[in-house]
């Protein structure tokens, strides 16, 4: 049975593949900030092998306490998913230093951590493959809206993600990007394209059939290539 990890699982595209890889018979591992009030989460345990940990991405401490606890665990996949997007702050006027910088805390330095935090165990797969959910807005290709500190942070999680593609190359670990499509979740929402089932499902079906020489490149949730 695969071992996948997930992290922000308890609303959107997070809570819905937590819920279809339970369906499809794996055991999955997730972290959120406040499991306790994760009820939608929680209600899961009853569909298949769940375990919820206390995990905020924003702060490093819990990083390594999340992965310590999972030591000795063998992880076939990792998602890092958790991420952020404040329209609110997102303008040229609107935005601004401290915000930025926590923006790219939790969307790019953290799936780099809990990556790094979690390698032994994934080295001990046969078939790991480590996904970060980005976004097309992180393209230097597109043109769209002005989200700064959205936007730059996907850019630079495209970047750690193809770095540690190489770095992990040898190890045979698969390492890459994808953008869920614009999924109607707090986040999205609801005028967007996809529904979170359409999101998850394209998601996993890429995942399951992910390959070494996919690795270190950019793709999005039907399986389609992004330029970067
Ligand atoms: N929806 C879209 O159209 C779209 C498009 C492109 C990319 N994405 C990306 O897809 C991923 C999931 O987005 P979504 O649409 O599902 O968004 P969402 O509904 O807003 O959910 C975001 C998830 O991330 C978690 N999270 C945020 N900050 C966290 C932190 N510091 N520590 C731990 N968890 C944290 C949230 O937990 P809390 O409940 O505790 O806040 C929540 O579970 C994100 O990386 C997003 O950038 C989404």
């Amino acid at each position: 049975m695969e071992t996948v990890v997930i992290t922000g699982a308890n609303r959107g595209i997070g809570l819905e593949m937590t819920k279809q890889f339970l369906n499809t018979n794996r055991r999955v591992i997730v972290g959120c900030r406040n499991p306790s009030e994760a009820t939608a989460l929680n209600d899961l345990s009853s569909v298949g092998e769940l375990s919820v940990f206390q995990l905020d991405v924003s702060d490093s401490v819990s990083i390594k306490d999340f992965c310590a606890e999972l030591s000795g665990v063998n992880i076939d996949i990792l998602i890092n998913n958790a991420g952020v997007l404040d329209r609110e702050k997102q303008g040229m006027l609107g935005v601004n230093a401290k915000h930025w910088l926590e923006t790219f805390k939790i969307n790019s330095i953290a799936p780099f951590e809990v990556a790094v935090g979690l390698l032994e165990n994934l080295k001990t797969s046969s078939r790991p493959r480590i996904v970060s959910v980005s976004s097309q807005l992180g393209s230097l290709h597109l043109k769209g809206p002005g989200l700064y500190s959205y936007n730059s942070s996907k850019a630079a999680l495209n970047q750690v993600m193809k770095i540690m593609s190489q770095d992990l190359e040898a190890d045979g670990v698969i390492v890459c990007p994808i953008h869920p499509g614009w999924v109607q979740t707090d986040m999205g929402g609801s005028e967007a394209d996809i529904t979170p089932q359409e999101s998850a499902g394209g998601i996993i079906s890429f995942i399951d059939n992910l390959t070494m020489e996919q690795s270190g490149r950019f793709w999005q949730w039907n399986g389609e290539e992004h330029p970067w």
